[in-house]
This record gives C-alpha cells, sequence and structure tokens, in this order.
C-alpha cells in the first residue's frame, strides 16, 4: 500500500520546532514508526525492541547515547524506560537544542510517567492512532483503521488474529504478569460483545471467574496501550441524576468486528452490534481528529433518570461544543433530532452548541444538511471534515441562525 499522509504530520513538525524531545504514543501497529521514519529520514535509529538494544540500555546506558548521532529515534522506548534520566541531562546541557530527541512508544501510561518525572517541559508527548476517515475513505467499520488491515483486505481475519496475539505476547506481558493469557484473550472477546454499553465491571468479572479489581487492572491495561475509549458521563450540573459509569467501546471497529465474528458486510448488517459498531467508529473518529491536533482526548456520553440520552458530547476545536447523536442508517428523519434538541433547550446558552445526527452515507438522493432547527444531518465523512473544519461551514451558520 502507498504511504498514506497522516494527519497528524504537521502536529509533529510544530512539536520539534518547539521541544528537545517529541514522543509519539499509540496502539501497536497504529504507524509511529513509519510516521517518525518518514518525516526524519535522517535521524539515527534506535530499535529498542531489539534485546541487544534493550540489554544495552540497561547495563551502559551512557554509551549507548553516546554513540548516538543526533537527531535521534528511540523506538520502543517504553523497553528501556531508565534512558530518560540520561537523556535528560544531555538535553539540559543545550537546552536550546530542539527537535534532537524521537520516541515511540506502545504503552501510553507508564511512559508518560516516565515522560512527566524526567522531562517535564523538555518533551511534546502526541498521541497517534491508527488511520482516519479524513486520512483514507478505505476506513471502515470491517476493516477499522490499520493500515495493514486496510491494505489486505482479503487477509484481515489473519492480521487481526496475528494482531491480537502479538499484542497479548509484548504489550499485555509487558505492563501485568497475567499467567494465563488466554483468560485475557476471552475477555478481550467479552469486552467486545459489552461494545457500546455502560461500563459494569461485575459483569465482565463474572463469566470469567476473576475478582473486579482484576477486571479494573486489565482494563486499565487496555486503556493504556490505546485499545479502547470510555466515554465517561458528562457532568454538568443540571439538577438531574446522572448515570455514573463510563460506556465502553474498543478504539478499532475492524478488531471489534473481528472479536465478534463479523467479517463480511452481509453480517454486519443483520448484526446486532451494528448500531453500537456504528457509534464507536464515531467515537474513534472524534478521538482522532483531538489527538491529530495534539489535544487531549475528551469524549462523553450523556444519559439522565428521565431517559434522555444523547451518544456523545465533546469539546469542539474552537471553543463550545458539539453534540453528536450516531445513526446506523442511511435514512435520517427529524425525530432523531429529538434528544438532541431537549439536551440543547435544558443547558441553555450554556455554551454554543453544534448538533448532528452522524449517519451511514447514502448513495443515492441529496443529502439533508438541516435535520431539525438547530440540529444538522451529516454522513461520518461530512462529520469528520465538519470536525476539521472543512467544509459543512455555510450550511451549520445557516441552520444555527434559524434556530
Ligand atoms: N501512513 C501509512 N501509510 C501506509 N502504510 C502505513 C502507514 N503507516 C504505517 N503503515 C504500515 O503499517 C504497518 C505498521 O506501521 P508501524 O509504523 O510499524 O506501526 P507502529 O510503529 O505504530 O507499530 C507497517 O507495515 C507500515 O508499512
Ligand atoms: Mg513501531
Amino acid at each position: 500500500m502507498r504511504f498514506i499522509p497522516r494527519a497528524i504530520e504537521s502536529t509533529v513538525r510544530s512539536a520539534v520546532r518547539a521541544f528537545p524531545a517529541v514522543v509519539v504514543t499509540g496502539p501497536r501497529r497504529a504507524g509511529k514508526t513509519t510516521l517518525l521514519r518518514r518525516l526524519f529520514p535522517r535521524a539515527s535509529y534506535v530499535l529498542l525492541e531489539d534485546p541487544d538494544t534493550r540489554a544495552r540500555a540497561r547495563a551502559d546506558p551512557r554509551g549507548l547515547l553516546e554513540e548516538v548521532r543526533l537527531p535521534a529515534l528511540f523506538d520502543e522506548i517504553q523497553n528501556a524506560p531508565e534512558l530518560f534520566a540520561y537523556i535528560r541531562t544531555r538535553i539540559d546541557e543545550r537546552p536550546s537544542r530542539v527537535g534532537q530527541w524521537l520516541f515511540t512508544g506502545s504503552q501510553e501510561a507508564p511512559l508518560m510517567h516516565g515522560v512527566t518525572e524526567s522531562m517535564a517541559g523538555r518533551a511534546a508527548v502526541l498521541h497517534l492512532l491508527p488511520l482516519s476517515l479524513e486520512e483514507t475513505d478505505r476506513v471502515g467499520l470491517l476493516s477499522g483503521g490499520y493500515p495493514e488491515a486496510l491494505a489486505r483486505p482479503k487477509a484481515r481475519s489473519l492480521w487481526f488474529s496475528s494482531y491480537i496475539q502479538t499484542y497479548l505476547e509484548r504489550d499485555v506481558r509487558a505492563i501485568i504478569s497475567v499467567r494465563d493469557l488466554a483468560t485475557f484473550r476471552r475477555f478481550l472477546a467479552l469486552v467486545a460483545s459489552r461494545h457500546g454499553q455502560i461500563l459494569n465491571r461485575t459483569d465482565l468479572a463474572a463469566p470469567l471467574g476473576v475478582s473486579v479489581p482484576t477486571v479494573s487492572e486489565w482494563l486499565h491495561v487496555l486503556e493504556i496501550t490505546g485499545q479502547i475509549i470510555l466515554a465517561p458521563p458528562y457532568f454538568e450540573n443540571f439538577g438531574k441524576r446522572l448515570v455514573k459509569s463510563p460506556k465502553i467501546y474498543l478504539m478499532d471497529a475492524g478488531l471489534a468486528c473481528h472479536l465478534l465474528g463479523i467479517t463480511t458486510q452481509a453480517e454486519l448488517n443483520r448484526s446486532p452490534f451494528r448500531g453500537a459498531l456504528f457509534e464507536g467508529f464515531v467515537a474513534s473518529e472524534i478521538l482522532k481528529r483531538q489527538v491529530n491536533q495534539g489535544r487531549r482526548k475528551e469524549i462523553y456520553h450523556f444519559r439522565d433518570q428521565q431517559g434522555l440520552k444523547v451518544d456523545f458530547l465533546f469539546p469542539a476545536a474552537k471553543g463550545g461544543l458539539w453534540m453528536v447523536e450516531c445513526k446506523a442508517s442511511k435514512t435520517v428523519q427529524p425525530a432523531m433530532a429529538k434528544p438532541l434538541q431537549s439536551l440543547r433547550r435544558s443547558m441553555a446558552a450554556r455554551a454554543p452548541v453544534r448538533a448532528a445526527v452522524v449517519h451511514e452515507k447514502s448513495t443515492t438522493g441529496p443529502p439533508i444538511r438541516a435535520l431539525a432547527p438547530g440540529v444538522e444531518a451529516l454522513d461520518a465523512a461530512t462529520f469528520v471534515r465538519a470536525l476539521s473544519g472543512k467544509g459543512a461551514r455555510q450550511q451549520s451558520a445557516r441552520i444555527a441562525g434559524s434556530a
């Protein structure tokens, strides 16, 4: 597959102009190494997943660092976090030299810990997720966004199986000592079966015969390795009691389909998970847009005791708030706008709100944009373009005016 330019590139370029070090974290095989090697072809390259290099980094960190010509890319730095303390010393000798140290890592939290401890103010931390719809229209529910799953659709199932295997053996095992990887594998499948639901830890623990604290620990592993999305409830004091647990999704729709045994479009169309898969897909696109701009991941769901539900709320790039309802359908109806209109009313004037029903793209008939007063209908691709500030602007101004 030809190289697909990444939406995060300009953010990486600004980061290397401003900081001595740049860290790119994100799930395994999302494209971190490819991105940095392509942007910085002349940087030297140290792969810390290689056992010999890793041993060297532990035994003689100074020696290793002195040999490396700068700028340098240290790939999979989570294998040698002790290097940070030495790199910090080197940075502090010449703090004005920016863009010298590049890192990738596939675990967010342990790495971030090392970075905040040793590299505070010296490193920019960016997050790379699999490909988004903004980057290639090949991204979809069945394929997800991993470049390799997109490159060979026929070998997709095999690719996901081996991805899971490597993920368990490398990432999971590096963080926790799971005696029984088979149980963790079952846990992953169980999480997939809860895709789009309110997280219930007890409910996950029981079928596996593990404790609730173990489930919490395992969820944490999935979270710091970029495999799940937890969308907490949106809190603003509306004077109503709100549901407190997050909603859970697998980050990659393709991996979710694989774990759910959905391999063809026909199976997807009749799957009871279709709605949840579409919803999770929209959530991951929202997060991709946020992290590609160097912002933090931030997405909420809304559900109150009166039964008002809105799929997602998240901050708009230029201030204000997006409210989104997801419909795995090519047909939209004004009634679908009701929850958005109700929530909007109850939040009156607190923040400028842009509300949309996000739906599947229809190939027939003109797209409907103005669904109801103050609510747009956007197909997934148009929605993603709207997030990045491209297109759909004019229309929204008109809708806002009529609301
Ligand atoms: N932007 C891209 N366009 C096309 N293929 C890509 C792109 N980024 C990564 N790939 C492919 O995906 C695979 C995984 O990428 P890699 O950079 O090794 O991921 P990571 O370092 O995040 O584990 C590689 O086979 C690579 O060729
Ligand atoms: Mg890599």
